[in-house]
């Protein structure tokens, strides 16, 4: 077996993008039955709860499954940085009525030890971001029975996990909702479009690419194709479904957007993400540089993050979207995959017909 073989072989090549905030198993499970792959967002997930959220999705589903991790580095702050960065947040609890979190002990979870608790769960692909693995823990993962896949923003960031003996690239285009995965170079450098960085990817290395940012339904899913990609990697899209756990806020300001609606800031965790502007994002905007690297800031804006959700506040809320989120559709995510495929299916049908060759 290859992970090219995984993705051929899948009924329908979309893979469903991990979704720290906004997805639970339930997604991957509807897309996985859908004869998609569906992937566990394990990200927040302490390692010591790892085995048992991939075998809930096992007992579930027959086929397949993926699980994503973010790769971070132990956070270390200086007090005086956090104290710093709480000052400035300070305001924005107050709005909510909200207490102003203590210093926490720690900022995520432990990545080695979800990294070796992925090892044991033993999942069809394990998939990275914000980071590359060392050479032996690709192999750790690999000698498991996993295909591993990092997540490149650049050229150079796919050529770095093919020296460590990556299975397959993430290729992950400017237009993608959420965090950006870039590692080698600033956010500036990093913002290549879906169609340039799949094409250009696939000519530097000889490894299976999955194509993700601005993917909303089946025309998009046959262009990557078109391209060279294996798979389509979808997330944006699956925001307003049923299985999605979108809070009612952040739904109703995808439904609500404007033209354009989606810009970059790394106010909300210290690492640059694309979202729906709102005021945080306004306001915070002359502090951007200077708020704590990822995570520290992202733990630091967790509480407010909840109780602005939990008040119904889209203004305070990390809102991630796509450049395309005006395309999302609310429904059944099993039903929405297999129609994407049927679209994909009619686009390759006037494309050959276009050609001549139907
Ligand atoms: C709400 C949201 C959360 C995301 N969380 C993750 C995550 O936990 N891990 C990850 O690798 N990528 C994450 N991403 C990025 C996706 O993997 C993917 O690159 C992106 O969704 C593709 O672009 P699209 O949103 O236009 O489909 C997230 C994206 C969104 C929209």
């Amino acid at each position: 077996m290859s992970l090219a073989k995984l993705l051929d072989g899948l009924p329908i090549p979309i893979v469903q993008a991990p979704m720290v905030g906004a997805s639970d198993n339930s997604l991957a499970v509807a897309v996985g039955r859908a004869g998609g792959l569906g992937a566990l967002t394990l990200a927040a997930t302490p390692p010591d709860e790892i085995a048992a959220t991939v075998a809930g999705a096992r007992a579930q589903l027959g086929g397949p499954i993926a699980v994503n991790l973010f790769i971070n580095a132990v956070a270390n702050p200086a007090a005086e940085a956090v104290d710093a960065a709480l000052a400035r947040l300070k305001p924005w609890y107050d709005q909510l009525g909200a207490p102003l979190p203590e210093h926490p002990n720690q900022f995520a979870p432990d990545f080695a030890a979800q990294l070796a608790a992925v090892v044991r769960a033993r999942p069809a692909m394990a998939s990275f971001t914000f980071g590359v693995l060392t050479r032996a823990q690709v192999e750790a993962l690999q000698q498991a029975g996993t295909y591993v896949v990092g997540t490149a923003n650049t050229v150079a960031e796919a050529r770095a996990w093919a020296e460590v003996g990556a299975d397959g690239i993430c290729v992950q285009g400017a237009e993608a909702g959420g965090h950006r995965g870039a590692f080698l170079a600033d956010v500036e450098e990093s913002l290549v479009g879906t169609l340039a960085l799949t094409a250009t990817v696939i000519a530097a290395v000889d490894l299976p690419v999955i194509a993700a940012g601005g993917i909303m339904d089946g025309r998009g899913v046959a262009a990557v194709l078109a391209l060279g990609a294996k798979a389509a990697q979808m997330g944006t899209a699956f925001l307003l479904t049923d299985q999605a756990t979108t809070s009612a806020p952040w739904r109703q300001a995808i439904a609500d957007a404007p033209d354009d609606p989606t810009r970059l800031t790394r106010a909300f965790s210290g690492r640059y993400a694309r979202g729906l502007e709102n005021r945080f994002m306004r306001e915070m905007r002359p502090f951007e540089r200077d708020v704590p690297a990822y995570p520290v800031q992202n733990r630091l804006t967790q509480p407010l993050r909840a109780a602005a959700a939990a008040a119904g506040d889209p203004q305070m809320l990390s809102l991630w979207a796509g450049q395309a989120v005006k395309l999302a559709k609310p429904g059944d995510a099993e039903t929405l995959v297999r129609r994407w495929w049927g679209e994909a299916q009619e686009a390759a049908r006037s494309l050959a017909k276009r050609t001549g060759v139907a």
